[in-house]
């Protein structure tokens, strides 16, 4: 299991090895990322990786492009519906 903190409310999730990160869905109260089509389309879960962006799935190049084209250009940003956990994040909603 890993260890996923949201910030900016601290809360920790445990979830297991591979699974992706719209398991998060139910598991929060606060910092609750907005999922909507949780396939890479609409742009409602962006996240800002804090810590741990070497445990999470790399970066397709389509969602890179989407997300330059929403204005959140940089390493951390990412679609939570695209991202693979591999070991422990600390993220936080983008926007
Ligand atoms: S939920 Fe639509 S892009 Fe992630």
């Amino acid at each position: 299991m890993f260890k996923i903190k949201m910030m900016p409310s601290e809360t920790e999730v445990l979830l297991p090895a591979g699974v992706q990160l719209t398991e998060l869905e139910h598991e929060l109260r606060e910092d609750n990322i907005p999922f909507g089509c949780k396939s890479g389309a609409c742009g409602a879960c962006v996240i800002e990786v804090l810590d741990g962006l070497a445990n999470l799935n790399n970066k397709e190049e389509d969602e890179d492009e989407f997300l330059e084209m929403l204005g959140f250009s940089g390493p951390g940003f990412r679609l939570a519906c695209q991202c693979q956990l591999n070991g422990a994040v600390t993220l936080r909603v983008a926007k």
